[in-house]
């Protein structure tokens, strides 16, 4: 596989325009160095908590700041980019001059599981820019209009998941050249699937649409679904997704009863989780609801928005979406 061929070289041959090829290479490479900072996590001392928060309210890990400073400054200097967003800034940053492509991106994702040795990733989202000096507003493009989306998950291998529009290739660093060469031409996410994920510890809040869902599947050959199921729960969004786009399956972060009294409408961020993963869900012939409509489909009002997800098999976000239509 050490011949197989480069990013770049892949754009090329799918004709994506030279200077958002250039952009993808650039995320890629911050990525590449994101993946070393994360393997040498507990030789650099850069495990563990900082005594400080982001604009969610959420606690920082040193390697989301480490991350996010990579991808920033990356991207800054590239002048590939004219404005970026991340999960771990409050607002967006302009950057005057550069290509006319937007940058949005979860630095970190799943960094809870960082000091525990368990993958994580970075998701990115790529959209056209407006206008010369760009500010929050005109981030918030509904993910249909996303140029390229993708994610790289820091695991055994680290892997690039990417689409520019038209299906979805993966890519697997090589750390003797350090590029990320193609591994997988063409992912496609089964249709139909026999696992789903999703955090059973909230499970006495969820709404009756996801409770009884559970529940079918847990009844197994015997229950109205007539097959058995198994559940995984990595707590990565980029590594649950990435084992329901390599095998199928149906992930769900769904609202729920306690997340309606606090006014949240989800937990995962539609700009910088839910859009980017959604896209890379279609493009792979799955789907991606929040269980009432299409999540590409959703006009932001909010750069930190936050949104139900239920993404993977289409035949199972079509059965999860039918019995929200039930009520
Ligand atoms: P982040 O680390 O970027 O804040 O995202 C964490 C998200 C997502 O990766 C994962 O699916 C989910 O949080 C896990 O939530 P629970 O802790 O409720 O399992
Ligand atoms: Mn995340
Ligand atoms: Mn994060």
């Amino acid at each position: 596989m050490s011949d197989s061929p480069e990013l770049s070289s892949v754009l090329a041959g799918d004709a994506v325009p030279g200077d958002l090829a250039q952009l993808i290479c650039c995320l890629a490479e911050a990525c590449a160095g994101i993946a070393n900072a994360v393997e040498r996590g507990s030789l650099s001392g850069t495990l563990g908590a900082l005594e400080q928060s982001n604009v969610q309210g959420e606690t920082q890990k040193q390697l989301d700041v480490i991350s996010n400073d990579m991808l920033i400054d990356a991207l800054r200097s590239s002048g590939l980019a004219r404005g970026i967003a991340s999960e771990e800034e409050e607002h967006s940053v302009a950057i005057p001059g550069g290509a006319p492509y937007l940058v949005l991106f979860d630095p970190l994702d799943g960094s809870s599981n960082i000091d525990v040795n368990v993958t994580v990733g970075t998701i990115f989202s790529i959209l056209p820019a407006p206008g010369d000096t760009p500010t929050d507003s005109d981030f918030l493009q509904p993910g249909d209009q996303q140029l390229a989306a993708g994610y790289v998950a820091y695991g055994p291998s680290t892997l690039l998941v990417l689409s520019t529009g038209d299906g979805v290739r993966q890519f697997t660093l090589d750390r003797a050249g350090g590029v990320f060469r193609l591994s997988h031409l063409a992912m496609e996410v089964p249709k139909q699937t026999g696992e789903f994920a999703i955090n059973a510890a909230r499970q006495r809040h969820w709404l009756t649409p996801i409770a009884e869902y559970v529940a079918d599947c847990q009844a197994g050959e015997n229950g109205p679904r007539g097959r058995d199921f198994n559940m995984r729960w990595i707590a990565s969004m980029v590594a649950d997704v990435h084992r329901v786009m390599t095998r199928g399956g149906v992930f769900l972060y769904p609202d729920d009863h306690a997340m309606q009294a606090e006014g949240k409408a989800g937990k995962l961020r539609l700009m910088y989780e839910a859009n980017p993963m959604g896209f890379l869900a279609e493009q792979a012939g799955g789907a991606a609801s929040t269980g009432r409509e299409r999540i590409l489909a959703i006009q932001p009002d909010g750069l930190h928005q936050r949104v139900p997800v239920v993404m993977g098999s289409a035949e199972e976000v079509a059965e999860i979406e039918s019995r929200f239509a039930r009520g």
